[in-house]
Parts: structure tokens; sequence; C-alpha cells
């Protein structure tokens, strides 16, 4: 096990490049094994669940690549439908090789991938979804298994605009007869990119980015190269070290139309945010901070994902601020490691109130990937020295983070505990 030491009060000064997006290469590499071809990927971080999912596709029978930012996944070995638990239970996002599996083979059996730090996380809207395409769903015994019945195009609602049940359906409909429209979609930019890549093998699918997409069942789906979306949540991780620490920093790669609802917080608390023509430029230094308020909401609405990082930010803000978190029901870990800092926060059910002021250097261990992140830049922004336990779930979603803060001037080190 690792932790980083962190000694709080250095401005962030200088060029971090953002990796490309953890949440659309997992769909993305689950959407591999619909292709009857070679699929390249351009731009893939090195992570954790990227490592998971590539065993999970290696499991299933497809062999996968890796050369430095590219992988090459060959689906057409694939002769397993059945997923281990061991597998599901490391990352909840192989569920979204039910829809990969069914599209592919009209067969799939999944370990329910069970709840984590932030959530129960059910698959009752994949569920849903897949039974109404015509496939036969049975759950037991910890798993799911599906089975192409009497499978047909369909108009499915969403309850919830999930984006782990959007992007499972344009998977399982893909190459189903008919026409399938998904209302009440999620919209996040994840989706857009997975739907791009699947029509660059073959697929018609239109309407991603929108809560409503339509779908016209292929036959076939060939190989094809592509290069997935920088990481959104990684870049706004970043505005906020920028933030918090008072820097002044550039980040390359972003994309800017994907950080709107990010940016608006950033510059509703005061701090300056310049369009760059490789990305953005993040300044803290020299602004008056305020307090402000947010509610976590699907896309286009502020990501849940950047949720805990904003927090330790509003943290050292002078002021109340009020954090209502509408997605999970669990996602305030962070918040008791926070207090371990001198952060003042009461937590009534979803609310959260911040009586922002200063943080105290702390050893504080990270519940789950963005608790991780947010302990992180609460250290960056602290006085003294903050020890950052639980490094196996920030692996999970940064590439190479305390490298990357290293570069910004952060006195930050990895060591063994
Ligand atoms: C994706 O998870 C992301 N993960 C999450 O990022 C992100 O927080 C989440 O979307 C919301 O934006 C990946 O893309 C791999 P959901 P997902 O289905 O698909 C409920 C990170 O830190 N729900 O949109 O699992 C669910 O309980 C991770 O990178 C149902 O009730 O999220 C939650 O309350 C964390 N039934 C809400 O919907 C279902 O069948 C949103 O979940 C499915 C979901």
């Amino acid at each position: 096990m690792d932790k980083f030491i962190i000694q709080g009060g250095t401005p962030l000064c200088g060029q971090v490049r953002v990796s490309g997006s953890k949440n659309a290469t997992l769909p993305i590499m689950a959407a591999s094994i619909l292709s009857c071809g070679e699929v390249i990927l351009n731009e893939v971080p090195q992570l954790e669940d990227i490592t998971v999912m590539s065993e999970a596709l290696e499991l299933l029978g497809a062999a996968v690549k890796r050369e430095k930012d590219t992988l090459i996944i060959d689906g057409r070995s694939v002769s397993n439908c059945a997923l281990p638990e061991h597998i599901s239970r490391r990352m909840r996002a192989s569920n979204l090789l039910m829809g990969a599996l069914l599209g592919r083979f009209g067969q799939a059996k999944v370990a329910f991938p069970g709840g984590c730090a932030i959530g129960s996380r059910p698959m009752d809207l994949h569920i849903k979804g897949f039974r109404s395409l015509g496939y036969d769903i049975s759950e037991g015994y910890g798993f799911l298994e599906g089975q192409a019945a009497n499978i047909h195009g369909q108009e499915i609602l969403l309850d919830i605009p999930s984006v782990g049940a959007t992007e499972n359906i344009m998977m399982a409909a893909s190459m189903v007869p008919g026409t399938t429209i998904i209302r009440n979609a999620a919209r996040e930019p994840e989706i857009v990119d997975l739907q791009n890549f699947i029509n660059r093998m073959g697929a018609k699918i239109k309407g991603a980015g929108l809560d409503t997409i339509r779908i016209e069942g292929v036959k076939r789906l060939g190989g094809v190269e592509h290069t997935v979306i920088p990481d959104r949540i990684e870049a706004g991780t970043y505005m906020v070290a920028a933030a918090i620490s008072g820097g002044d920093i550039w980040i390359t790669d972003a994309l800017f139309e994907h950080l709107q609802p990010i940016i608006a917080k950033l510059m509703e608390i005061g701090i300056e945010i310049i369009p760059w023509s490789e990305g953005l430029r993040v300044v803290g230094r020299g602004c008056r901070y305020l307090p402000t308020d947010i509610k976590t909401m699907p896309y286009p609405g502020f990501p849940t994902d950047m949720q805990p990082q904003m927090m330790a930010l509003l943290s050292t803000v002078s002021g109340t601020s009020v954090i209502v978190e509408t997605i999970f029901e669990n996602r305030f870990m962070h918040v008791q490691e926070l207090r371990r800092m001198g952060a003042d926060i009461k937590v009534e059910g979803r609310v959260a109130i911040i009586k922002g002021n200063h943080l105290e250097g702390a050893t504080v261990e990270a519940s789950d990937l963005r608790a991780g992140a947010a302990l992180v830049l609460a250290g960056l922004g602290a006085w003294g020295e903050t020890q950052v336990l639980g490094l196996d779930h920030i692996d999970r979603g940064y590439e190479n983070m305390h490298q990357k803060l290293q570069q910004l001037g952060a006195a930050i080190t990895r060591k063994s505990v």
C-alpha cells in the first residue's frame, strides 16, 4: 500500500496535460467485442480500471495488447459469454460487458457488481432495457443471465437518465433488427463518444448527447481506430487544484465545452478561467473567493464526480456554502476525512452545509476514487503536512497524479506505507 505525503501552501503553476477519459474508455472497450474486426483505441489512460477491463476482455477470449497509450483489441476470438464474479466485484463498469455480449452473441452471464462506497448501484434500468429488447434476463445466485429470445427494436423510457443503462442498451440494441428509441437517455459526453465509436464500426445510432437516442439495428460491425475524448473529471480536478492552491495553471487537451458546469461554478466562486487554443488557463492567484451552492445533476448539470473536489475547495472559502448530492445516496464519505483537517461541514441526508475557513494537514484515508482526489486537493490547500492513504482508489481513475502535480510545483511524494 502507498500513501501521498503533501506539504500544503504552494501555489501550483505551469502546464498539465489531461489524459483520455476513463469513463469513455470503459464502455468503448466493452463495445469493442461487438466488432468482427480489430479495434485500435488511442489516448487510453494507464489506470487500474482499464487494466481490470482488459483482464475481463481476455477472460472472455479477446486478445488485448497495449502499446503505450494505444490499446489493440481483437474480439473475434471471444468464445466465452460468462464473466467470472471476481472481475465484477473489482469494477462495477464490467457490467457494461452485459450489453456488448448480448449485442454480439445473444447471450451473457455477468455477476451483479454490487454496491460500493457511494451507493447501492442497482441495475434495474439495465435489466428493464434488455427485457424490452426481447432478451430473457434471469437474476439468481448473484448473477445476471441473458439470452436472446424474441429480439426486436423497441421504445424504452428510462426512469432515471442512467449513464450505464444508456450505454448498455445502446450496445445491446446496436445489432437488434428494427428501430430502438431510448427516451430520457443520459446525455454525458462519454455517451456521445461511445455512439461515435460504434457508428464508426458501422452502426446507425443518432441522438447521443440529447435525451432521445435512436438506434437502427445492423447485421455486422467491423474494425475501427478511435481516439477517446479527454477526461473532463480529471480536467476539473486540476482546475480545482489551481483554485485551492491560489495558483495559475494551463490545462492542455481539455475540451472547454465538456467543462461548462465546472467552469460556471468555479467562476461563481471567483476563479478566473480563460479559454486557450490548446485547452484552458485557470487562475486562482490574487482572486477573492466567495462561497457558493452546488446541486449535482445529470449532464449538462454539475457532475457528481466533481462534488467531493468542490467540497474540499469550499472548505477553504470563508462563508457558508451548500452542496446537494442528488445522484448517489452515500457520496459524502469524504466529509469525515475533511473534518479531520478542520473542515466545518454539517450533513443532513443529501445536503452538506460547509462553513469555509482554512484546513490543517492531517492523515486521511480515501474511501473511493473522487473522495481520494478531494483529499489530495485539500492537502494542497492545507497548512502543514497531509498524508493521504488508500491510493488504490485514486489509481483507479487518475493517471500519474503525483507526477502531474509535481510538474505543477506541488510538494507531493508517493511512499509505501
Ligand atoms: C457512471 O456510473 C460513471 N461511471 C460514474 O463515475 C458517475 O458518477 C455516474 O455515471 C453518474 O454520472 C462510469 O461511467 C464508469 P448511473 P453509472 O447509472 O453508470 C441510479 C467515477 O467516479 N441507477 O448514471 O453506474 C444509481 O443508483 C464514477 O468515475 C438506478 O437506480 O451511474 C444512481 O443513483 C463514479 N438503476 C443514478 O442512477 C440503474 O439501473 C445514476 O447512476 C442504474 C442506475
